[in-house]
């Protein structure tokens, strides 16, 4: 049976420069959708996947992100003293001692800011959730994954389908033969110039990985850009244990750009009965 998967990172140091100014001073995980910071969707879908504890990868001036799972007394007193309710905070999900962070002092690359949480995460499987990738779907997108994984064990990335004039912005994967949702992965190219892509399935970001993608990311290497990549080490062990993509049935929003947000909160308002009814009649309205 395969070894449960008990850790998430959440590689968060970015400096989120897509939705300058908003993150001048806040980091853009703690922009929000409706009325809940990005973080909170993904900490949210780690946890309903079984994840029990939560590593956040930050750097400089992404404090807010990890104050944001404390628990808040003066609000809580406050609330309580005026007699309001304390349900707009509680839903943080995230219990004592369950949020680590560590730093990544240098922006080397998302490979990077993975190994940057190598001594928290130790010699077992864990997640990788991008957060600005939203990802809607019920059960969560990590959840499916969870499952497929209790199958076939080794390793497992969301793959999902983009117009070839995409390709060139992402990972992409070189995918062998498919049975259902899962498809074996023969290779994988970090961002490949334009009509080079092996396929038009690109890595939402998403991952359940083994311990040895992290000791890959020991040598440090860089690839596209310059930075050291997550794909270049997840191809290094293609090939020497199960690698699989996972087509996720539910929504993807590229929350990282300002339209992928604003598309993002309407589609989220869409699903909320608190706020659908105005949203939806305002957006008919125009
Ligand atoms: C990162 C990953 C890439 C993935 C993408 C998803 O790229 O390196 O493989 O497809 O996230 O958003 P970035 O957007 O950081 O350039």
């Amino acid at each position: 049976m395969a070894k449960r998967v008990r850790k998430a990172v959440f590689p968060v140091a970015g400096l989120g420069t897509r939705l300058l100014p908003a993150t001048k001073s806040i980091p853009k995980e703690m922009v929000t959708i409706v009325d809940r910071p990005l973080i909170q969707y993904a900490v949210d879908e780690a946890r309903e996947a079984g994840v029990e504890q939560l590593i956040f990868v930050t750097g400089r001036g992404k404090s807010a992100l990890v104050d944001y799972f404390d628990q808040a007394y003066e609000l809580e007193a406050t609330l309580k003293a005026k007699g309001k309710s304390l349900d707009p905070i509680e839903p943080s999900n995230a219990r004592f001692g369950e949020v680590v962070s560590v730093r990544q002092q240098q922006p080397l690359g998302l490979g990077h800011a993975v190994w940057c949480a190598r001594h928290i995460v130790g010699d077992e499987p864990f997640a990788v959730l991008l957060p600005d990738e939203l990802m809607l779907g019920k059960p969560g997108c990590l959840a499916q994954m969870v499952e497929a994984y209790d199958r076939v064990g080794g390793n497992i990335v969301a793959a999902l389908e983009v117009p070839d004039s995409e390709t060139h912005k992402y990972g992409v994967i070189d995918p062998g033969a498919t049975d259902g949702r899962l498809t074996e992965i023969r290779g994988m190219v970090e961002k490949p110039a334009s009509g080079t892509a092996p396929s038009n399935l690109m890595l939402p970001g998403r991952y359940i990985l083994q311990p040895d993608v992290m000791r890959a990311l020991d040598a440090q290497e860089t690839g596209a850009g310059g930075e050291i990549q997550l794909t270049d080490a997840m191809a290094k062990v293609i090939g020497t244990q199960p690698f699989h993509a996972y087509r996720f049935d539910g929504e993807r929003y590229d929350c990282g750009s300002a339209a992928g947000f604003v598309i993002a909160n309407v589609a989220v308002a869409m699903q909320r009965g608190d706020v659908a009814p105005a949203v939806r009649d305002f957006i008919s309205s125009r």
